[in-house]
């Protein structure tokens, strides 16, 4: 990985320069009259926002601008899951192999006491379309029930390796399950699926990095 894409803290702008979780507020920067761009709009230009307010994905004009706004969903992300797990046994259920760099950032963002497990699936069928078919290679070590679990997923596309996932976790009796999934596409035919976490809604391209693959490659990117 390139030295300017390593989503870091460290690289983060000195203090008084950090957008809070919201829009920026007392700083200088924009002249009286001039509109203050929404956080997330400025700088990157990464995404937008849809009629709902949501963000809604640009494609990025550099690995740079991509790195920056991976990095500050997922920071959002965490200190949104802080807030409604406080008080809670968590425990972060990462889907291998695609959502080692986002459960990698995001629990590094969540401020609680917290476990991690991991489980490896792979989906019978074509290397870019999922089939709905999956083989679970690596099952989760802990038990789950009782447990507060968020599934963290990289991509859900047609949402059918989630349904079967969902269905699989919810026969171990977890207290509660949710889904946080850094990318969803849109536009598409997917299954009904309750993301209660989603970093960024996506055209339906297929997109390798930040642990997407192609035929295993690209991951790092
Ligand atoms: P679904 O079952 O169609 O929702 O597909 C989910 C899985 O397919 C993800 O966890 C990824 O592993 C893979 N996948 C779907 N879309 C993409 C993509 O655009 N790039 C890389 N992998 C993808």
């Amino acid at each position: 990985m390139r030295a300017d894409m390593r989503p870091e803290r460290d690289s983060r702008p000195p203090r008084q320069d950090r957008q809070p979780y919201g829009e920026q507020r007392g700083r200088g920067r924009y002249g009286e009259g001039q509109e203050r761009p929404r956080y997330g709009e400025q700088q990157n230009g990464a995404f937008d926002r849809n009629g709902r307010g949501e963000r809604r994905f640009q494609r990025p004009e550099s690995t740079v601008d991509a790195a920056t706004a991976l990095r500050e969903r997922v920071a959002e992300l965490g200190a949104q899951i802080t807030a409604d797990y406080a008080g809670k046994d968590l425990l972060l259920v990462c889907v291998l192999k695609g959502a080692f760099a986002v459960m990698a950032d995001l629990s590094r963002y969540i401020r609680l006491p917290l476990d991690i497990d991991f489980m490896a699936v792979a989906s019978y069928g074509a290397s870019t379309k999922s089939s709905g078919v999956v083989r679970i290679i690596k099952d989760l070590d802990s038990d789950l029930s009782g447990r507060h679990v968020l599934l963290v997923e990289d991509i859900v596309d047609s949402g059918l390796t989630l349904q079967y996932l969902l269905k699989n976790l919810r026969g171990r009796r977890p207290a509660s399950l949710e889904i946080c999934a850094l990318l969803r596409k849109t536009g598409i035919e997917s299954v009904p699926l309750d993301v209660r976490y989603t970093g960024f809604e996506i055209p339906p391209e297929f997109v390798v990095g930040y642990g997407l693959d192609f035929a295993e490659k690209f991951r790092n990117l």
